[in-house]
């Protein structure tokens, strides 16, 4: 079956570009985004790793440690990291697994049969230092991530567990933000003393940063 939302990550220990990990040792009080890609040379996987990495500050201002994976060798990543390097104008810096023997691939479920029957689609699993999944996105093989949105996720998922809100469609930091319908307008009085607009009893928003 496959790993849902609130699910408890798999732990496993592979052979990465970094040498051994230890998943659950390696993210220690970090947030972690896991993903996985086709294969190494390829076109969109080249510019999917080199995005990665030009983020870098990006993911360490969030305390999130990025994770790549295929089903390629380490020696295979390593030299297709040279040609990201190079393309890409970045460095890789994070560890990318080498899953050769698919058993992190089938464990995540990232292999789908349909699209290949050896090599991972584009997942994403975004786990929290709870070690909790907290997203899962499934993309093609044809089609590349919006990494802007792999870190507007972090920032609403980050934000809600520190204030208790939810985020509307489309929402970035800054903009205003839910009060849940789980939180009484008595108890919001406590934890939004900034007030909130009112738009139907179910939709209240307030801004967290005007506190
Ligand atoms: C790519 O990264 O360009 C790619 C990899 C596998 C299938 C299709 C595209």
């Amino acid at each position: 079956m496959s790993l849902r939302i609130g699910d408890t990550a798999p732990n496993f220990t592979i052979n990465t570009t970094k040498g051994e990990i230890t998943l659950h040792d390696w993210a220690g009080d970090n947030w972690v985004f896991f993903f996985s890609h086709p294969a190494d040379f390829t076109p969109v996987c080249t510019t999917e790793m080199g995005r990665t990495a030009q983020l870098a500050e990006e993911f360490a201002k969030r305390k999130t440690k990025a994770l790549g994976l295929s089903t390629d060798t380490v020696k295979e990543h390593l030299a297709w990291i040279e040609d990201v390097n190079d393309t890409q104008n970045t460095t890789v810096n994070f560890p990318i697994v080498a899953d050769a023997e698919h058993k992190i691939a089938q464990l995540y479920d990232m292999i789908h049969p349909s699209e290949s029957s050896t090599a991972t689609v584009r997942s994403v699993f975004i786990i929290d230092p709870n070690r909790k999944i907290r997203l899962t996105m499934t993309y093609p093989m044809s089609v590349g991530r919006n990494f802007d949105e792999i870190i507007r996720v972090i920032d609403a998922l980050q934000a809600g567990d520190a204030n208790k809100i939810a985020t509307p469609a489309d929402w970035l930091p800054g903009d205003n933000v839910i009060i849940p319908p789980s939180i009484s307008n008595e108890d919001a009085k406590g934890i939004f003393p900034q007030g909130w607009d009112e738009v139907r009893p179910y939709l209240r928003l307030t801004n967290i940063d005007k506190s």
